[in-house]
């Protein structure tokens, strides 16, 4: 019987951004990121290996994918089949649990489930570094989803196969602490601009971006700090304002990329008087209009009623620290 395995995978969110690939092949960042994975919207993916097909077959969502969604997909395939020293094409079953393309890391979490997952259809034994390793050469931020909790993404150094070696994600330390990531969910549907493209031009004609690159390294330095001290305000303020660098970087990029819509704004600024009013919140955004707030689990509630007061209509869901990437345990083999 043709081989099957199962995985599951959650978001990340990244309070230390990445934008901007060095090598668009090899998917090697420009930046160390750093990020919590999520304990919502996961995603499943099946692998099955199906030695008469003729080509891969990949269904997302119950429907079968096209264009650039499944060739990412197909050309992931090809690196496990280079990897492994195998030639069957696969069956390849996603189901997210979040919508797609909307700026909610769901690429994050469909390659840390599909490299798991077609990891083991293709009997590849892999350890957790090599599997975020893996995982990054379908989308950068997957790397980090590997893990559960916090983790950080190295850019690694040098070009090809070094810089292909050493960028990978791995666990940060941090101080127990309590914290809740509320997101705002302003709009669900694909965004205008691809991230992929959006970062091209960011990098290409933004004058800012050489020094967002630069407070980045900065930033990522206190933040560690801060998470070793489990100090929920200092991680909040060094993300948002890591989050509003690389805004206003994409926003000096020519022509301009923007992704926050006015109801963003809007959030962005209940944000600011919830501060004014003793509650420790801090916003970050990704490439969407989307709003994640981050704060103490004790004040979720309420930082999620203000969220749905000023974006009504929009969905507002509570997330807090998420598990590793793990094969389904309800899966057959
Ligand atoms: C703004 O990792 O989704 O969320 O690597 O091209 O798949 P690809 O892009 P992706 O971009 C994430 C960008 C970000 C910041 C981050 O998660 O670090």
């Amino acid at each position: 019987m043709d081989r099957r395995a199962t995985a599951v995978a959650h978001p990340n969110i990244a309070l230390i951004k990445y934008w901007g690939k060095r090598d668009e092949q090899l998917m090697i960042p420009y930046a160390d990121s750093l990020s919590m994975t999520l304990d919502i919207f996961p995603t499943t993916t099946t692998v099955r290996i199906d030695s008469g097909a003729p080509a891969d077959e990949v269904v997302l969502d119950g429907s079968p994918a096209g264009g650039e969604r499944r060739q990412r997909v197909v050309t992931f395939l090809d690196l496990l089949r280079q990897l492994a020293g195998r030639t069957e094409r696969a069956h390849v079953d996603t189901r997210n649990s979040v919508p797609t393309g909307a700026g909610l890391a769901s690429s994050a979490s469909g390659f840390a489930a599909l490299a798991l997952a077609g990891a083991a259809a293709y009997g590849l034994d892999l350890d957790a570094t090599a599997l975020s390793r893996l995982a990054r050469r379908g989308s950068v931020s997957a790397s980090r989803s590997v893990f559960g909790g916090f983790a950080i993404c190295h850019a690694g150094p040098g070009a090809g196969a070094a810089a292909d070696l050493g960028s990978y994600a791995e666990p940060v330390p941090v101080a127990p602490f309590d914290v809740a990531l509320v997101v705002a969910i302003v709009d669900a549907g694909p965004k205008a601009v691809s991230s992929r493209e959006g970062m091209r031009r960011t990098v290409r004609t933004s004058p800012l971006y050489p020094s967002w690159v630069a407070s980045g390294r900065a930033d990522l330095a206190e933040m560690r700090t801060a998470l070793l001290r489990g100090d929920l305000d200092a991680v909040g303020e060094i993300a948002e304002r890591n989050a509003l660098g690389m805004h206003a970087t994409m926003l000096a990029a020519r022509p301009a990329v923007r992704y926050l819509a006015p109801v963003t704004v809007a959030v962005l600024d209940s944000v600011l008087r919830l501060r004014a009013d003793g509650v420790g919140a801090y916003a970050t955004m990704d490439a969407g209009p989307n709003v994640k707030v981050l704060c103490r689990r004790a004040d979720a509630d309420r930082v999620a009623d203000t969220l749905r007061d000023v974006a009504p209509g929009c969905a507002v869901v509570v997330a807090g620290p998420g598990p590793a990437a793990a094969p389904d345990p309800g899966s057959r083999p």
